[in-house]
């Protein structure tokens, strides 16, 4: 099969594109920047989401649309680029694709969507409400995708990642913030009281949960694709350090303007996977065994 694959390049695409390269698959990439991954069937074009991409598109067989513009705070501090590449360019690549006959798609939405869950776990129906504006450019596109599935036919399948981390993700995100101080034994510090719940997921597993949605999933559904383990930010850092054997010292810092509101903070975020577990898949590496190949990896 030819694959389309918007954000190709990106941390949680390129395992991915990797997987569907080695199961014999043409992946054509469409990014801002180049995949760090050289394979004869593997191409790339290097356009924006809210290009023109219909010709790009035709001759494939399936699109994966995972570019987008991401963190909480960094979308919030630029609301207008975040709604036009979240969703003005999820809505060009579901249309175009459509355009170019391929109807087939996978989109990459995020447990933001919920915001502060009503209800735990969190089922794929269960109630939604973004409080950032990158969940709320998430959920739209969720919403759109939807209506394009009843209009035009197609079958664009949902997943909802949960927390995402591994080797190679940007170290503006809290696993490799921790890890990185904890390193240079410097202070790491936990907005609130450090009892904000996550549930941490590596990212070969999400990379294996894609796959499974695509191979087995069912047409236009949702899937929370997520680890269930629990864990606090204080347990977290608690972690990192122990880990690394390092001196820092774990400070709590409370919520207010120089650290974070506690109306933005999601307190408890756990996913309920039995549609997932239904296709076969569930979460291998728990968060331990996680940072250990981080730190394997860096080692290397
Ligand atoms: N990281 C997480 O914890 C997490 C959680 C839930 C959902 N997601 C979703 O997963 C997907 C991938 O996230 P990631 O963590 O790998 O992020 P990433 O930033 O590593 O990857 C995003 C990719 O999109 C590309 N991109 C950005 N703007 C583009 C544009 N206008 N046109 C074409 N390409 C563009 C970037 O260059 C990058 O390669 C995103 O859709 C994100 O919303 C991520």
């Amino acid at each position: 099969m030819k694959i389309f694959f918007t954000g190709g390049s990106g941390f949680i695409a390129l395992p991915i594109v990797r997987k569907l390269l080695e199961k014999g698959h043409h992946v054509k990439v469409l990014d801002l920047r180049k995949p760090a991954l050289e394979h004869k069937n593997l191409e790339f074009v290097k356009k924006s989401v809210n290009e023109d991409i219909i010709q790009d598109i035709k001759g494939c067989d399936y699109v994966m649309h995972f570019a987008a513009i991401l963190g909480v705070d960094n979308s919030d501090n630029h609301p207008l680029d975040t709604m036009r590449v979240n969703l003005e360019g999820s809505v060009n690549v579901f249309k175009s694709a459509i355009k170019a006959g391929a109807r087939n798609m996978i989109y990459s939405s995020s447990s933001e969507v919920y915001g502060e869950p009503r209800e735990l776990p969190i089922k794929e129906d269960s109630t939604k409400g973004p409080v950032s504006t990158y969940g709320v450019s998430k959920l739209a596109s969720e919403i759109y995708a939807k209506a394009f599935n009843k209009e035009f036919g197609s079958d664009i399948r949902i997943v909802r990642f949960f927390n995402v981390y591994g080797p190679g993700q940007l170290d503006n995100w809290v696993v490799p913030i921790f890890l990185k101080r904890a390193a240079n034994n410097e202070m790491i510090t936990v907005f609130g009281q450090g009892n904000q719940t996550r549930c941490f997921t590596y990212v070969e597993d999400i990379a294996d949960g894609v796959l499974v949605v695509m191979e087995k999933g069912m047409a236009g559904e949702a899937y929370n694709i997520g680890n269930t383990q629990p864990t606090t930010i204080l347990e977290l850092a608690q972690l990192a350090k122990e880990m690394t054997g390092s001196k820092s010292e774990i400070k709590v810092m409370g919520y207010g303007n120089e650290t974070r509101l506690r109306e933005r903070e999601i307190e408890y975020r756990v996913p309920d996977i039995t549609k997932m577990r239904a296709l076969g898949w569930q979460p291998k590496v728990m968060v331990r065994e996680g940072i250990k190949r981080i730190l394997e990896a860096r080692k290397n």
